[in-house]
């Protein structure tokens, strides 16, 4: 992937002018971003969107989330899975209530300490609702990063992941969150698994697999 920089913004251009319009994307509120991203982990957009409806309906703030009976909670779940996510953070929640006053810590140290956030988690609250220059490394992500650059190495492994991350990191715009954004929408309507819409690719040109024929 040639020019870094050139990339950049022909993505967020491309972002810009193209990105869905999703409910969580109208918000600046940390609670309610993290809340969809805890969503967004495991489960794809579409089924997400009315469960993230409903919860902020439901539970409107941090605390009102932090303070919801937990039964209640796994019951609006339901459908959802993998049912550690709400009840971590829930936890987490609850531990930012008691230790900042309820205000989403904006600073990686801190924000990385709770309960449940790992490196997506972490990398994509804090530069959707932060602007911090961190990377949001997901399965989608990691595809688009393996045939831009025609990396044939295991994306499963966490050294790879890793790795990934920080050559992301190393050349990260200033819009970090919609950059993240524009790389898992590029992967998830364009850049997808089975047949990616290459002839419609914004970033064809950067691309080193379609390059090679090898997508
Ligand atoms: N998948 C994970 N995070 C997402 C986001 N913020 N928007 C769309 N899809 C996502």
């Amino acid at each position: 992937m040639f020019n870094r920089s050139e990339f950049n913004n022909t993505l967020l251009n491309w972002y810009h002018a193209n990105k869905r319009e999703l409910p969580w994307r109208e918000t600046s509120d940390p609670f309610k971003i993290w809340l969809s991203e805890v969503m967004l982990q495991q489960t794809q957009v579409i089924t997400v969107i009315p469960y993230y409806e409903k919860f902020i309906t439901k539970y409107k703030d941090l605390d009102a989330l932090a303070d919801a009976d937990e039964t209640s909670l796994l019951k609006d779940w339901e459908g959802l899975g993998y049912y550690n996510r709400i009840r971590n953070f829930q936890h987490a929640v609850k531990e930012v209530q008691a230790q900042y006053q309820s205000q989403v810590p904006s600073n990686a140290e801190e924000f990385f300490k709770l309960k449940g956030v790992g490196p997506y988690i972490g990398g994509a609250v804090l530069s959707i609702a932060f602007n911090n220059q961190l990377a949001a490394v997901d399965g989608n992500v990691l595809r688009v990063m393996s045939r831009l650059n025609r990396d044939g190495r295991d994306m499963t492994k966490a050294s790879v992941q890793k790795d990934i991350k920080q050559y992301i990191e190393s050349d990260m715009p200033l819009e970090a969150g919609d950059f993240n954004q524009a790389l898992m929408e590029l992967g998830a309507t364009i850049c997808t698994p089975r047949t990616p819409k290459c002839l419609v690719c914004p970033v064809k040109e950067h691309c080193e697999a379609e390059a090679a024929n090898e997508v």
